[in-house]
């Protein structure tokens, strides 16, 4: 056998093993990656939210296996995997791609990888009109951004933050774990708000004509019946709608821009 051949021979076989070093050696740092809490991100550094609080923010969105989740800014994946395990379908949008992998791994892991997935992607180009239920744990100036594009999405879509708010659209409901129900660091307050159905307008119903006015979830107005006026006040949650006027009570329907009364 000729002396070149047998050394181009070994040469090659000594690349291969080395790419082969090479190459398990990045899955191994790869799957050895370990966040630490405080980490950069591109918008917002990675805390993770404490998983009692994340068992609160889908109890409070009531989510089960009808539900599509996106967690706005993924991190680990946790709030993704323990919604999956609902029988919720579950998305993760991650810009980090390490957090991603990650994500990934403990969705195997907990046997939710069928349920759960993360997309490498920037929230602010994401699409997540198709949500049912929106996590995020983000900041408040990024609340604010996003807050437009959340106040556009189907009615009744459902929006849980880890701690920030979303400036003067309040809280549908807010609530803070103590330390004995498994919150002991900081980030222990939930806020909920469910997306309103546009209800503004004047509505010509058989108790009179009602005009609304609407800030977010809270109506205002006039209900005009037998030639009086009445001051309404009022509340959406989704398409329901219950407003006062003149000591009675109505409730009733948004479909599409009309009002329908129970
Ligand atoms: C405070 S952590 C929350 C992680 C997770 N949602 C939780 O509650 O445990 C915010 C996450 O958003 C990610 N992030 C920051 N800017 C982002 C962006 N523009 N698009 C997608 N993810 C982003 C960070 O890498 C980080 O993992």
């Amino acid at each position: 056998m000729p002396a070149a051949f047998i050394r181009r021979t070994a040469f090659a076989l000594f690349i291969a093993a080395l790419s082969g070093f090479a190459f398990a050696q990045a899955n191994k740092e790869a799957s050895t990656y370990e966040p630490t809490s405080g980490q950069a991100g591109k918008d917002v550094v990675w805390i993770p939210t404490p998983q009692g609080l994340v068992d609160k923010m889908l109890d409070m969105a009531k989510v089960g296996p009808k539900d599509f989740v996106m967690d706005l800014g993924s991190g680990d994946g946790r709030t993704v995997i323990t919604a999956a395990k609902r029988g919720a379908r579950a998305l993760g949008v991650e810009y980090n791609p390490d957090m991603v992998e990650l994500s990934r791994r403990n969705a195997e892991k907990a046997g939710v990888a069928s349920k759960a997935s993360f997309v490498k992607a920037d929230l602010f180009e994401t699409d997540f009109s198709k949500a049912s239920v929106i996590t995020m744990f983000l900041l408040p100036d990024i609340n604010l951004k996003l807050r437009p594009k959340i106040l556009a999405l189907k009615p009744g879509t459902r929006i849980v933050s880890n701690s920030f708010d979303m400036g003067d659209w309040e809280a549908d409901q807010t609530a803070t774990l103590s330390a004995e129900a498994g919150c002991k660091a900081s980030w222990c307050t939930a806020l909920f708000w469910i997306v309103p159905a546009r209800a503004a307008g004047t509505h010509k119903l058989p108790a009179g004509e009602l005009t609304l006015r609407q800030r977010y979830q809270m109506l205002s107005g006039t209900l005009e019946t037998e030639g009086k006026t009445f001051a309404v006040e009022g509340r959406v949650r989704g398409e329901e709608i219950t407003f006062t006027a003149g000591g009675r009570t109505y409730r009733g329907k948004m479909n599409g821009r009309s009002l329908e009364l129970n």
